[in-house]
């Protein structure tokens, strides 16, 4: 705008020494008999000009103001997307490890009972819940999870995997009459972000854990998707 005024400025001095000159010009002579035809042409010839390079200006500034609002959405664009590549880092860092129970044995039940193992001992994200017993996919990405079971009773032992209360993985031992037997096992799952995992032990089954961590359950976003 300041560009603009400037020329109008530079305009109206023209137009004024312009006129100026010719009054000076004519100022000896007599108006009647000697009209403005030498300078006039002139004068408008340079009012086109400026004319002309005023609305060259107009373009350009009106070019350099769209340049400058498509550089703003642009800019926009860019800080909403690292926003959102902040919250996918900061909700990306997921892994869990816990133990059952230092309280001996699990079971047997007469129904089955989603396991809540309450030892936690890594739980970075907060995915894993030990009131629940379930994890809860921040992100959508490929996970990684494992279980080891000790049993002790002599009987069944064993767990249903479980995704969003669907049964996805049933394993099962039989416990002879000696001390501990283990097993693990283990799931790459593709989930969502809300999608929910979590073990279930089987009625009449049962597990063991103490102070020895022997019942665990792990898991981690091996990445995002
Ligand atoms: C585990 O089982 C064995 C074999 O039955 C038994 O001797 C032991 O006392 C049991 N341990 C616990 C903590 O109950
Ligand atoms: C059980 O695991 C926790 C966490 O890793 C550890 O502090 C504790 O010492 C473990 N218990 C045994 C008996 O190793």
């Amino acid at each position: 705008m300041r560009a603009v005024g400037l020329l109008l400025l530079l305009l109206l001095s023209v137009c004024g020494s312009g006129a100026q000159r010719e009054v000076q010009e004519m100022a000896p002579r007599d108006p009647a008999e000697e009209p403005t035809e030498q300078t006039t042409p002139d004068i408008w010839a340079e009012v086109r000009a400026l004319r002309d390079m005023v609305v060259e200006l107009n373009v350009h500034m009106g070019l350099q103001q769209r340049e400058k609002s498509d550089l703003q959405s642009e800019l926009l664009i860019s800080k909403s997307r690292i926003d959102q590549l902040e919250r996918l880092n900061a909700a990306s860092k997921v892994a869990f490890y816990t133990a059952l129970t230092s309280a001996g044995y699990v079971g047997p039940f007469n129904s089955d009972m989603t396991l809540k193992y309450n030892k936690v001992f890594t739980n970075i994200g907060s995915a894993y819940s030990p009131s629940t017993g379930v994890f809860t996919a921040p992100v959508r990405g490929v996970y990684y999870f494992q279980f080891t079971l000790c049993g002790n009773h002599t009987g069944l032992m064993g767990v249903y995997v479980y995704k969003n209360n669907q049964r996805i993985m049933y394993n099962v031992e039989w416990k002879e009459e000696t001390l501990y037997k283990y097993f693990t096992n283990s799931v790459v799952l593709e989930l969502v972000k809300g999608d929910k995992i979590n073990l279930v032990l089987p009625s009449t089954y049962s597990l063991f854990d103490d102070g020895d961590n022997h019942s665990t359950f792990s898991g981690a976003l091996l990445f995002t998707l």
